[in-house]
C-alpha cells in the first residue's frame, strides 16, 4: 500500500523523479458524499524510500473554488495536465517542485458534462497531440435512454459531440470544444486511454453498451444480458468509426452486430457493422475497463515486456448472475498486436462481494513509475497500491498467472473460441443471485399494511433480485437495497421521490425516474422490465417492507 484514503482517486501520471500525480473526482458518481479537504489534484512522494508516500500534497481547484475534480491526469514536457470540470488545465511543474506553485492554465473548455458518462479521461502523444475521451451521454442512443423497446436515433446526432474521441493540442492553451476536432468515433466510453510505445498511436478501451436483456427480453434471455457484449481493447486511428450505437461485439460470435435499437435480431443481423472497425482483443461483458497502462521499465520479468495492463473497475448489471471484473488483466502483446490470452494479473480488491455498493475497493488508474513498478488506484476509499518485483526474471518467465479462456482477437475477428466470464455462464446461478452470499429471507408483513401477505413479499423478493419479471433492481439499488453508487438506498425512509407509502413506491417503480436528482444515469420504467401488475405490486410491497425495517 503505497497510500491510503486520498478521495476518489482515478487516473495517475508518475513523474521521472518519482512523484505520483492523481486526480481525485467527487459528485454524483459517489452519491454526492463529502470531497476531500483540499484540492482535487494529490501529488505523492515516497521520501524515505520504504515504498509509502510521506509526502503528500493537495493542489488545484478544491470544492470552495467550484471544482469537482475529474479522471484524465497526464504528465508532457514538464506540464502536468489535469481534467477538472468541463476543462483540461495544465500546471507548470518545476524539475525540483513536488506540488506545482504556480497557476493553471486553461488548455480547453467547454466539454459535455451531462448523461451518464461524463468523465474526460485523456492521453497525449509524442507530438502534443491531446486525445480526450467524449463518453456516450446514453446507453445506446436510443430515443428514450435505457427503455425497453425504444428505438434508436437516426441518425443518431450524439455523435456530433459525444461518444468518440476529440484531438487537441497539448502546446496550445484557450482551447474551446467544438464537434470539428472529432478523431474517432462509435467509442461509447474510451475511459482506458495509452499511447504506444513508439510514442504514437493510441490504445483505448470501449465500455460495451448495457441492458440488452432488460431492453429487449424478447430478443435476449437474462443470461444473455449479462454475458454480452464485449468489453474492447481498441486500436485508435484517426477518422475510425468503432460501431457504437449501431453495433456491438458479441462475445459468443467474436464479431460486431447490429444492435436491437438499430433493426438487430438477437446477434444474428450484421448489416453495417460488416464496415464498422472490430477490437484488437475483447473480454468478458460489463467488467468497465477503466484504465490502460503499457508495460514500462524493466523490473518486471521479461513475459511482461510491451504488454498491456487493464484496470476493471467491474460490473453492475449482470445481476441477477454474480458481478464480474473489480481486477487488474495483463493482456500480452507483441508488435503491437495480442500474442496471447489475457490473464488476471490482479485480484481481490472488492473484498467479499463484487457489487458495485459493496466493494471495499475498485480499480480506477494505472501508471507505471520510472523504475517499472507500477501503481494501482481505488476510487472506492482512494487507496494506492505499488506493484514492484524483486526476484530472478528466468523464475518469473515460467510461473504463468492464471489465465482465463478468453481468446485475444486478431483485427477483424476472426475467431476462435467464445468469451465466457471467467465465473461461467451457470443456468442455475439465478436460484442464488447474490452469488455465495445466501439472501436473507422476505422482510415480515409491516405491521397495519392492508393487503400486504407473506406471498406477496416472497414473490417482491424474488423480482427484486431478478428471479422473476426479469428486473435488475439489485444491479443499481444492490442486492440487499442499501444503495450504490448507481442508485439510492431503498431501506432509509429518506425517499427522493416517493412519500413512503405502498401506493407511492408502486407508482415511483412504474414509472420509473427519467431525471433523478443524486444519481447519474436513468431508472426505467419497472426497472427496465415488463412486470405484470401482480410482480409490480409484490415488488413494491418488498420495498415498503424493507423501508419499515424488516430487511435489516
Ligand atoms: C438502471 C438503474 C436502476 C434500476 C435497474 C432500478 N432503479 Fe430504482 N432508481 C434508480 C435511480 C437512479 C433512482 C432515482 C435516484 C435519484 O433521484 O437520484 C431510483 C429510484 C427508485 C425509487 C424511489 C426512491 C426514492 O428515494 O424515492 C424506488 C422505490 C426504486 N427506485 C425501486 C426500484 C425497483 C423496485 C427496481 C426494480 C424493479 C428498480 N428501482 C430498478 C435506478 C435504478
Amino acid at each position: 500500500m503505497f497510500a491510503d484514503s486520498i478521495g476518489h482517486a482515478r487516473h495517475m501520471s508518475v513523474a521521472p523523479n518519482g512523484v505520483v500525480y492523481v486526480n481525485t473526482w467527487s459528485g454524483k458518481y459517489y452519491g454526492n458524499d463529502k470531497p476531500h479537504i483540499g484540492g482535487f489534484l494529490v501529488a505523492l512522494r515516497d521520501t524515505t524510500k520504504d515504498g509509502r508516500a510521506d509526502q503528500i500534497v493537495r493542489f488545484g481547484d478544491s470544492v470552495q473554488s467550484g471544482g469537482a475534480g475529474g479522471t484524465g491526469i497526464a504528465l508532457y514536457r514538464g506540464n502536468l495536465y489535469a481534467e477538472a470540470n468541463d476543462k483540461v488545465v495544465r500546471y507548470r511543474v518545476g524539475p525540483t517542485e513536488v506540488a506545482p506553485s504556480g497557476s493553471k492554465e486553461i488548455v480547453v473548455q467547454g466539454l459535455p458534462l451531462t448523461g451518464d458518462h461524463p468523465m474526460h479521461p485523456f492521453a497525449i502523444d509524442s507530438a502534443g497531440g491531446l486525445y480526450i475521451d467524449l463518453g456516450s451521454a446514453t446507453n445506446a442512443c436510443q430515443l428514450k435512454n435505457r427503455i425497453a423497446s425504444s428505438p434508436g436515433h437516426r441518425p443518431c446526432t450524439e455523435l456530433e459531440t459525444r461518444g468518440g474521441i476529440w484531438r487537441y493540442d497539448a502546446n496550445q492553451t484557450g482551447q474551446r470544444f467544438s464537434p470539428k476536432q472529432r478523431y474517432a468515433t462509435g467509442i461509447r466510453n474510451a475511459d482506458g486511454f495509452a499511447v504506444e510505445g513508439s510514442g504514437k498511436g493510441l490504445y483505448a478501451t470501449q465500455h460495451g453498451r448495457d441492458q440488452l436483456a432488460e431492453n429487449w427480453p424478447r430478443l435476449y434471455q437474462p443470461q444473455v444480458g449479462a454475458s454480452q457484449p464485449a468489453e474492447e481493447l481498441l486500436q485508435v486511428e484517426e477518422g475510425g468509426d468503432y460501431g457504437w450505437p449501431e453495433c456491438y461485439f458479441d462475445t459468443a460470435q467474436a464479431k460486431l452486430v447490429l444492435a436491437p435499437e438499430y433493426g438487430g435480431n438477437g446477434g444474428k443481423e450484421v448489416g453495417i457493422c460488416a464496415n464498422k472497425r472490430g477490437p484488437l482483443a475483447y473480454y468478458p461483458a460489463h467488467w468497465a475497463p477503466l484504465a490502460l497502462a503499457l508495460t514500462a521499465g524493466t523490473e518486471f520479468p521479461s513475459r511482461y515486456a510491451g504488454g498491456i495492463f487493464i484496470a476493471f473497475h467491474g460490473s453492475w448489471n449482470r445481476a441477477p448472475f454474480p458481478q464480474g471484473g473489480y481486477n487488474v488483466v495483463f493482456q500480452p502483446m507483441s508488435g503491437g498486436k495480442p500474442s496471447g490470452q489475457f490473464e488476471i494479473f490482479a485480484d481481490g480488491f472488492a473484498g467479499g462481494t463484487k457489487d458495485p455498493g459493496k466493494a471495499e475497493h475498485r480499480p480506477a488508474g494505472l501508471a507505471f513509475g520510472p523504475d517499472g513498478s507500477l501503481y494501482i488506484s481505488d476510487d472506492v476509499r482512494g487507496r494506492i497500491w505499488r506493484v514492484s518485483y524483486r526476484g530472478s526474471a528466468a523464475v518469473a518467465s515460467r510461473s504463468r498467472a492464471e489465465s482465463t479462456s478468453a481468446p485475444a482477437v486478431s483485427q477483424g475477428g476472426q475467431s476462435v473460441k467464445p468469451v465466457e466470464p471467467p465465473e461461467g455462464i451457470n443456468p442455475n446461478a439465478g436460484e442464488s443471485p447474490a452469488g455465495a452470499t445466501p439472501l436473507p429471507p422476505p422482510p415480515p408483513v409491516p405491521s397495519g399494511a392492508s393487503g400486504v401477505t407473506p406471498a406477496m413479499l416472497a414473490l417482491g423478493d424474488s423480482v427484486y433480485h431478478g428471479l422473476a419479471g426479469g428486473a435488475t433492481c439489485v444491479g443499481c439499488h444492490g442486492a440487499d437495497a442499501m444503495g450504490t453508487p448507481l442508485a439510492p438506498d431503498l431501506t432509509d425512509k429518506e425517499w427522493l421521490w416517493t412519500d413512503g407509502s405502498l401506493r407511492s413506491i408502486e407508482q415511483t417503480i412504474a414509472r420509473g425516474v427519467p431525471a433523478p436528482k443524486k444519481h447519474t444515469g436513468v431508472m426505467p420504467p419497472m426497472g427496465g422490465a415488463h412486470l405484470s401488475q401482480p410482480q409490480l405490486h409484490a415488488v413494491a410491497a418488498y420495498v415498503y417492507a424493507l423501508s419499515q425495517g424488516g430487511g435489516k
